[in-house]
């Protein structure tokens, strides 16, 4: 029976786990059912804070690849597992670490800031990381007259530059899933919802971030509806992120906002929707497939997101 299937691969997780002596991260984004099991769950820059301080020799990242190659950066002795590898990201692969290069000859002069949306190839080309949980204060932290490079993400490079002043040279990057939102249809659903806050995540879109009440990473957003009085919101980020703010304000209504080009209510992220329960288990068994990273890249890369650290 399917109860009784789900309740043994939980038992057999719960055990794997045990033995191996692993811990399991999972971002807000990865499937209901995984954020339940894990023992941390996180925005970008939570899970980054919480993987540096782990002692378990065995790291699962239920995540997408850039998140699993954050943590081996920064724990180059462990192994470091994500269930599937093909969990990849549209806004790291908008950004190749050779023409990224090349675009930083030619701003000579120019401080590069990296959203940690990338590969760990560009980190490594990088002064500092950032998430969408910190890529403010990061911003603000630097003299007002600094040249700065801002990549991949050219919607919260605009962002940052709209609230800051700053002229940062973007990259022109964007995530497939937060570029779909519609502000059309989200101003449809206001007609019907006029109470409800519109909570938008930084990689929107300008437009969508206009009718916005609260622009933040996902913590931020969870933050805000929790601590807000209104009973329903429209939520403007990838829809996993409904499963913790349900489970957190069981009272409360979260209405995904529409994408554009399609009928359905929810955007899903696709890579991060690969990490599924029973590939979960089959890590932990088999040890495999576990992050591998250059030791070169890892020497450049880490820097700058220790210095994301450090100013978070
Ligand atoms: P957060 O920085 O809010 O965790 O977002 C990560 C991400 O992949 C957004 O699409
Ligand atoms: Fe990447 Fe977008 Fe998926 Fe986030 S939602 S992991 S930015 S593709």
């Amino acid at each position: 029976m399917e109860v009784d299937n789900r309740t043994d691969l939980i038992a057999e997780i719960k055990r794997l786990k045990k033995e191996r002596d692993a811990v399991i991260l999972a971002h807000y984004y990865a499937k209901g059912e995984i954020q339940d099991i894990a023992d941390f769950i996180g925005d970008s820059l939570a899970l980054a804070q919480i993987a540096e301080k782990l002692s378990e020799k065995v790291i699962v990242m239920c995540g997408v690849h850039f998140m699993g190659e954050t943590v081996k950066i920064l724990c180059p002795d462990k192994v470091v597992l994500v269930p599937d590898l093909a969990a990849g990201c549209s806004l790291a692969d908008s950004c190749p670490a050779a023409d990224f290069e090349a675009f930083i000859s030619e701003h000579p002069g120019h401080t590069v800031i990296s959203y940690v949306n990338t590969s760990a190839a560009v980190k490594a080309l990088t002064d500092i990381v950032v998430t969408s949980g910190n890529a403010m204060k990061v911003v603000e932290s630097l003299p007002k007259d600094e040249k700065i490079i801002f990549g991949p993400d050219r919607n919260l490079g605009n962002y940052i530059n709209s609230v800051t002043g700053r002229q940062m040279v973007l990259w022109d990057g964007a995530c497939h899933v937060h570029e779909k939102f519609s502000l059309e249809k989200i101003l449809e659903l206001k007609k019907t919802h006029p109470d409800a806050p519109v909570l938008v995540h930084p990689e929107c879109r300008p437009q969508v971030r206009m009718v916005a009440d609260v622009v933040g990473s996902t913590a931020v957003l969870l933050k805000y509806a929790t601590e807000s009085d209104a009973t329903e919101f429209i939520v403007a980020t990838e829809s996993g992120i409904l499963h913790e703010m349900q489970k957190k304000c069981p009272g409360k209504t979260f209405i995904p906002a529409p994408a554009s080009d399609s009928t359905c209510a929810c955007n899903e992220c696709s890579y991060m929707k690969l990490n599924t329960l029973e590939k979960l288990r089959d890590c932990l068994r088999d040890l495999t497939p576990q992050i591998r990273v250059d030791e070169a890249i890892i020497d450049r890369a880490r820097l700058p997101i220790e210095r994301m650290l450090s100013l978070s």
